[in-house]
């Protein structure tokens, strides 16, 4: 989910560091780790009055560039999903790194001790409570629209309303899977998650990445492999039914509308927290 217009604050200090400081939503950086020249993830500390539904997203940000006749700064806000689940003590977030964009090229050089912006107000749809009962959740991702669902992977009630969860995330290269596939791979043997979800809880999951610029064993775009049925045959499934399947879906403008197409034509309809459907969309941070 996107807000691209900044959003004003009467902030006056001339340094972006010492004007994060000041303001009472400052988070500090425990971590980062860069994962290729585009991408990265962080975390930062959680303000402890912030209670969210695994999936939200809140606007995180910096001190933007001094005004170059009133040397006044204003905050640099965007939409950013929570990576991490609603039980963590920290919260994570995965991010795309644009050159010239205005947040993500000063973003992509924060370090531990570093502070942030964050506004601790959670919204969005990508919520258990926007769905219908269902027998086969289906997270759909392309590029860091993946980060609502390590959340939602990561989130107890996910294994307890559904028999199976099939994740799909769609990059242009393998090294752009690695944030997700670690992630699913280290909910196996990670102790405290097994005792909190159920021994084995992440048998449930299926695992779907694909490339579309790269060699990769599963190659193309989701929308196409879903619309041919190569998805179904890969995965041994009959198909997508609006009595059975649910769906979440988090990328590009694009690829939502897509991937709206696409569920749509399997005869789902799209929820919201006021009214609960078959499946919820959500844009993914870009810029
Ligand atoms: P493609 O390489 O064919 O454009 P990006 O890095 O540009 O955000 O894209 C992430 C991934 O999402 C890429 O693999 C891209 O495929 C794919 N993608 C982009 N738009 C769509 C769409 N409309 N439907 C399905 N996949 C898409």
């Amino acid at each position: 989910m996107t807000d691209m217009r900044p959003v004003d604050a009467n902030m006056t200090e001339t340094s972006s560091k010492v004007a994060t400081k000041t303001l009472p939503d400052a988070q500090t950086v425990t971590s980062v780790e860069h994962f290729t020249d585009r991408l990265f993830s962080f975390r930062v500390s959680r303000p402890q009055s912030l209670r969210f539904r695994s999936g939200e997203f809140v606007m995180i940000g910096l001190m933007g560039d001094p005004d170059p006749k009133t040397g006044k700064q204003k905050p640099l806000l965007r939409a950013y999903s929570i990576a991490s689940p609603a039980w963590d003590e920290e919260l994570e977030f995965y991010s795309i790194k644009v050159p010239d964009g205005p947040l993500t090229s000063k973003l992509q050089h924060i370090q531990p001790g570093d502070e942030i912006i964050l506004r601790p107000k959670p919204v969005g749809t990508l919520v258990h409570d926007a769905l219908l009962p269902g027998k086969r959740l289906w997270f759909f991702s392309t590029g860091t629209g993946f980060a609502p669902f390590a959340s939602l992977l990561r989130e107890p009630d996910t294994y307890e309303k559904y028999d199976e969860v099939v994740i799909t995330h769609t990059c242009r290269d393998v090294a752009e899977l690695e944030y997700g596939r670690r992630l699913i791979e280290d909910l196996k043997t990670d102790e405290l998650l097994n005792e909190l979800m159920g021994d084995g809880f992440w048998k449930k999951i299926r695992y779907y990445p694909t490339t579309t610029r790269e060699q990769s064993p599963k190659m193309g775009r989701i929308t196409t492999l879903l619309q041919d049925g190569t998805v179904f045959k890969d995965l041994g499934i009959d198909g997508i039914t609006p009595e059975n399947d649910r769906g979440m879906v988090c990328g590009s403008l694009d690829f939502n509308k897509d991937m709206k197409d696409v569920l749509e034509g399997f005869g789902l309809h799209e929820g919201s927290n006021s009214e609960p459907s078959e499946y919820v969309v959500e844009k993914a941070f870009v810029g």
